[in-house]
């Protein structure tokens, strides 16, 4: 099947090649990064921008100097008059899964901002909403491209089994609006990247956990701001993990402080440029690809121009995600272990009780499990190709 995505297009600052029309919904501070990224990005363009408030992207518009993109507070109106043929989601995380599925209704694939949704029971919503349309939905997990990740996952690799990967988060973020509301503005906000870059650390995935959170008296969030949580993993390590966001002093680097070991060695990368590895071999090397919000565009577009399936397509995503509300739900128990297969299955439970679309319900409600809805075959899989009816 041909995907017809990709039009011929010259952007600010580049020359002319096959970029994908897209729109950026959400012009808020992570919106405007994606907006500037994407005006110069060989990959693609922003032909419309959407936002609640429309000051806020005429303003992000005009401060880009994106002269040719159309603004709007209707998704489907830009995405229309514009010619987009695919989106890209940057709103508030409550917001993610209704813009996505009307962009995946609409027939365009898109590229979602962590975290995929604020519940399992959302997440898993969404993957049969990408069942349904046969979309691509890609979760943006930009600090799995970070070059120096790839370099200590190389270290991590001549390890042998490993006991034990332990991560640490220390930070000081002063970032007033949704976050300083959250209930759970490190575990949500933040410690979603470092969960899935455990994950793409180790290829390993969660079983159990056990968790603390806290607000440090002088925090200025009005959530936890601070936790401790302890991860089994498939293979029988465990991934122990310490964050705050209200750490005045000694900051870490935002990808986490990492140290591996394991039967043969131990490794460590101090989150930006230092990568050691104690195990007998010569220092990794650092692979040259883009970083970042570019490495998850590169990627997204790369997926939608073969058809493969990228990293984080949306079902990946969800142990990810559910890391996260393993940790918040084991913190609230008191510190009780929780099993991650047993939270998305009550997850599952919850999402069809809650879905108000008849297809979505209809669909959740054929699946013999959670577990099983996320192994039904991925955007860009054979088997999902045949089963929307094309030929690869
Ligand atoms: N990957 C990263 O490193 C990184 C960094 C910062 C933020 N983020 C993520 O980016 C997303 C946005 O964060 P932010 O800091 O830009 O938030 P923000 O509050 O600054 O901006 C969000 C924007 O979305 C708009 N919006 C909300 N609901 C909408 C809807 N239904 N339709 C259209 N627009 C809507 C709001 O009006 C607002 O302008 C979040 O999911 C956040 O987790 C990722």
């Amino acid at each position: 099947m041909t995907i017809t995505v990709f039009e011929r297009k010259r952007g600010p600052g580049t020359t002319s090649e096959d970029r994908l029309p897209v729109v950026v919904v959400g012009a808020g501070g992570m919106g405007k990064e994606w907006l500037r990224m994407l005006a110069t990005s060989p990959h693609a363009v922003p032909v419309g921008v959407v936002d609640l408030d429309l000051d806020l992207a005429a303003d992000a518009v005009a401060t880009i100097g994106l002269d040719d993109a159309l603004v709007g507070a209707s998704l489907d109106d830009v995405a229309e008059r514009s010619g987009a043929r695919a989106v890209v989601n940057v709103t508030v995380p409550q917001a993610h899964r209704v813009v996505n599925e009307q962009a995946l209704r609409a027939g365009l694939p898109v590229l979602c901002e962590k975290p995929l949704g604020p519940t399992i029971a959302e997440a898993l919503s969404q993957v049969a909403l990408a069942d349904l349309t046969g979309g691509l939905l890609m979760v943006s997990q930009s600090r799995r491209y970070f070059k120096r990740l790839t370099a200590f996952r190389d270290a991590v690799s001549v390890l042998g089994p490993l006991a034990a990967v332990h991560a640490q988060f220390f930070h000081a973020d002063h970032e007033p609006g949704f976050r300083e509301q959250m209930a759970h503005p490190l575990l949500v906000d933040m410690s979603v990247h470092h969960f899935d870059m455990l994950r793409f650390l180790t290829g390993d995935e969660p079983i159990a956990v056990r968790c603390s959170t806290w607000n440090p008296p002088w925090s200025w969030f009005a959530g936890d701001a601070a936790a401790t949580a302890e991860f089994e993993l498939a293979s029988g390590a465990r991934f122990v993990y310490s964050g705050s966001r209200c750490t005045p002093g000694l900051q870490t680097s935002w990808n986490a402080d990492w140290r591996a070991y394991g039967e043969h060695g131990a490794a460590a990368w101090d989150g930006d440029d230092v990568v050691q590895v104690d195990a007998g071999m010569s220092e990794p090397g650092v692979p040259d690809q883009l970083e970042g919000i570019e490495g998850s565009l590169e990627e997204f577009t790369t997926a939608l121009r073969a058809e493969t399936t990228p990293q984080n397509e949306v079902r990946a995503n969800v142990l990810s995600l559910a890391m996260v509300e393993g940790a918040i739900r084991s913190s609230d128990l008191g510190g009780e272990r929780v099993v991650i297969a047993d939270l998305l299955e009550e997850s599952l439970a919850e999402a069809i009780a809650d879905e108000r679309r008849d297809d979505v319900a209809e669909l959740l409600r054929s699946w013999t499990s959670a577990a099983d809805g996320i192994a039904t075959p991925a955007w860009g899989s054979a088997p999902a190709a045949i089963a929307r009816g094309g030929a690869r």
